[in-house]
């Protein structure tokens, strides 16, 4: 009886923090991890190294991590194929490839050009993207500098169907093209464009994969608190948003409703990038940071710097990411 009571009131002094989080890094430090994404079937998280450029992959059963380095200046996303084992979309540049790895030897995978992006803009990277739950792929661009740095305005949010093939430019200007979740019964597309600070929703028509007019959900300017601007984003399955903060040191818990701060998480590491919840339920919250920004002094101060976290024990869980569909009457013409 003494001891529940003492549990119950450690719980209400510590309202909103009822579960103790806990954060481990659980691979080495890359330079500028990016793009996590778990896929479910084969119990892996996929990533990148953006300007190595490498995509990773990493298998928490036995924690090997396997590796592909691509020709290039960057990359930024990896999404599986549906139904195609050992198949993905990777945007890289302003190319978007058809890769074909079994992740289990390095350098071994294969990419074929599917198309590419911002033609008469030659310094265009693709940033972020993701899947929408038809299988679109969804995924933005930002303009480079020579010192990695970024010029604001240059980039798209693009839309890439696996029947066309075709990229179609559905919102511009951005300046760093981040951060897309989409609500659990797909009327909304949250968005972040880094620059602003903001993270911005959409109405979002799923039959037609359209987008309504941006309204600020969340600006980081309300909060003088929050260092940083907001990087990657997902969502959970009570429809709260987690954003990283690239240069915050944390990531946010956000409701996707009232826009209101639910909590944050800090993570040892200044330069986080992005998030994605994976693990057998879900539940485990794999968070992406970079080193690259940090001198060598810092460095020494985050030697985690450049990992991969898992965040165990939010008491939250995500939902499965979602596959790019390639049509298979697309496929026999490439
Ligand atoms: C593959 O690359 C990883 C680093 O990404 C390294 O730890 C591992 O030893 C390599 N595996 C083999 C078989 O060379
Ligand atoms: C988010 O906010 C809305 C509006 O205030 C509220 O109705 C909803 O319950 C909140 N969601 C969660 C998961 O707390």
């Amino acid at each position: 009886m003494f001891m529940v009571e003492i549990v119950i009131s450690a719980f209400l002094c510590n309202l909103g923090q009822s579960y103790a989080e806990t954060v481990v890094p659980v691979t080495t430090p890359v330079e500028h991890g990016e793009g996590p994404h778990w896929d479910y079937k084969e119990q892996v998280l996929y990533y990148v190294d953006t300007f190595a450029p490498t995509i990773l992959r990493w298998e928490p059963q036995n924690n090997g991590v396997f590796h592909h380095k691509l020709d290039g200046d960057s990359v930024g996303i990896i999404v599986p194929i549906k139904n195609r084992p050992n198949e993905f979309i990777v945007c890289r540049d302003r190319y978007v490839d058809l890769f074909s790895w079994n992740g289990k030897c390095n350098n071994s995978g294969t990419l074929k050009r599917l198309t590419s992006v911002d033609k008469n803009k030659p310094y265009n990277q693709f940033n972020d993207g993701k899947a929408d739950a038809k299988g679109r792929l969804w995924a933005g661009t930002l303009t480079r500098n020579e010192d990695l740095s970024v010029s604001p305005n240059g980039g798209s949010l693009f839309k890439l169907d696996g029947y066309t093939l075709k990229p179609i430019n559905m919102f511009s200007p951005v300046s760093i093209s981040n951060g897309i979740a989409w609500s659990k019964d797909n009327n909304w597309l949250y968005y972040i464009d880094s620059e602003t600070r903001k993270v911005t929703k959409f109405r979002y028509h799923l039959s037609e994969g359209l987008i309504g007019h941006p309204t600020t959900l969340f600006d980081l300017e309300d909060h003088k608190h929050l260092k940083g601007i907001p990087d990657g984003m997902t969502i959970d399955t009570d429809d709260n948003l987690w954003v990283a903060l690239y240069g915050g040191k944390s990531v946010i818990k956000i409701n996707s409703t009232s826009g209101k701060l639910l909590q944050i998480v800090d993570i040892p590491a200044t330069y986080v990038t992005s998030v994605a919840f994976g693990g057998h339920n879900f539940d485990v919250l794999y968070v992406t940071t970079s080193k690259l920004k940090l001198t060598l002094e810092e460095q020494e101060l985050e030697p985690d710097a450049g990992c991969v976290f898992a965040v165990y024990n939010l008491g939250v869980r995500g939902l499965p990411a979602n596959d790019f569909r390639l049509s298979e009457k697309t496929r026999r013409f490439l």
